[in-house]
């Protein structure tokens, strides 16, 4: 199996989609376990490491500056990501997840959307940005993505995270946009949003 440090947790309820679970920079893949069950009680969760350290920080891909991403590096390491998850589903007999992502995290979720959108059944995007100064042409027809943005973000500039919007809602996904009154942390609104995003959201019909 490609080889990311991980946990994971099988589904005690059958009717849970699976969740992949993308920490933010210096966290590890225990970070979101506790995020997953409050969002979605009962979902199988596969909980990878970033195997990039910055100064000792884990992140899923290497930046220039904060901000400014190495896309190559980035491109590489969301296939590498893509191909833990089709050998994960393999090893543990799980559906296409729904992707949960913190700040990095999201960020590689966003840029593997857009580089192979058939890992993923949909996506949570906690604070991401464009991942991508030049995406390709992605066909996300019908994926559903909640993408959270903190109005006092400093790391995500409003425009930002309005531009992935766009991106993602022009290759077809079905996007739900909420900017909260929040920074670049996660608020009790968030993962409310979370939760009644998940419940109601069809992931089989992505
Ligand atoms: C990133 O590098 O992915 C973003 O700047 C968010 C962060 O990890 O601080």
């Amino acid at each position: 199996m490609t080889d990311f440090i991980h946990r994971f947790e099988p589904a005690t309820n059958a009717g849970s989609p699976p969740l992949l679970l993308l920490h933010g920079t210096g966290g590890d893949e225990n970070d979101l376990l506790g995020l997953g069950k409050m969002i979605s009680p009962g979902s199988a969760l596969l909980s990878p490491r970033g195997r990039v350290l910055e100064h000792g920080m884990p992140r899923f891909f290497r930046r220039l500056a904060e901000g400014v991403f190495d896309e190559d590096d980035l491109r590489r390491r969301a296939l590498e990501l893509g191909a833990f998850v089709a050998d994960a589903r393999k090893q543990y007999g799980v559906a296409a997840p729904v992707a949960v992502g913190f700040s990095n995290g999201a960020n590689i979720a966003a840029a593997l959307l857009l580089l192979k959108p058939d890992v993923l059944a949909g996506a949570i995007l906690l604070r991401a940005m464009v991942p991508l100064s030049d995406p390709p042409k992605a066909n996300l027809a019908g994926k559903p993505v909640l993408l959270l943005s903190g109005q006092a973000d400093p790391i995500v500039p409003a425009s930002n995270s309005a531009k992935l919007a766009a991106l993602l809602s022009e290759a077809g996904a079905r996007v739900d946009h909420k900017v909260l009154p929040a920074g670049h942390q996660l608020s009790q609104a968030d993962l409310t949003l979370a939760r009644n995003w998940i419940g109601n959201v069809d992931a089989k019909a992505a």
